[in-house]
């Protein structure tokens, strides 16, 4: 059976109170709804890995700008956070990796658990810098 993978819509309850993370958030978003559809018109791997490159490089500029902005408020969280932004990032390029070089990848499992990660992510680490 068939994984289905839902568009990502943004609304009100994944803000974090920062403006420019809410933005950034929403890029995200995007982007990974940009692969869903690439992955729902059977997009081929070439594609779905340069999208997945997308992804992971705009992440990466964000966790920085998330941490920056911590380290500029002296946020108390910070360590436990950028633990988790590190883990984040080196699952996502260790997907890449399977994408652009494994066999019979499973993409839209894949992609929902990418989804649900930086879901939970936001609105977990995330809320909690806000205030
Ligand atoms: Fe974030
Ligand atoms: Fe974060």
């Amino acid at each position: 059976m068939e994984t289905h993978v839902t568009l990502l819509t943004w609304n009100h309850t994944c803000s974090v109170g920062v403006r420019a993370m809410d933005d950034q958030h929403g890029i995200l978003m995007d982007t990974m709804n940009e692969l869903r559809q690439a992955l729902v018109r059977g997009s081929g791997r070439e594609q779905l890995s340069e999208l997945l490159d997308r992804l992971i490089e705009f992440t990466r500029m964000h966790f920085w700008s998330e941490e920056q902005l911590m380290e500029q408020s002296a946020f108390p969280g910070l360590a436990e956070h950028r633990a988790e932004h590190h883990s984040m990032l080196a699952q996502m390029i260790q997907s890449a990796h399977r994408v652009q070089y494994g066999e019979g990848v499973q993409m839209r499992p894949l992609l929902c658990s990418l989804r649900d990660g930086f879901l939970e992510h936001i609105e977990g680490l995330d809320q909690a810098y806000g205030p």
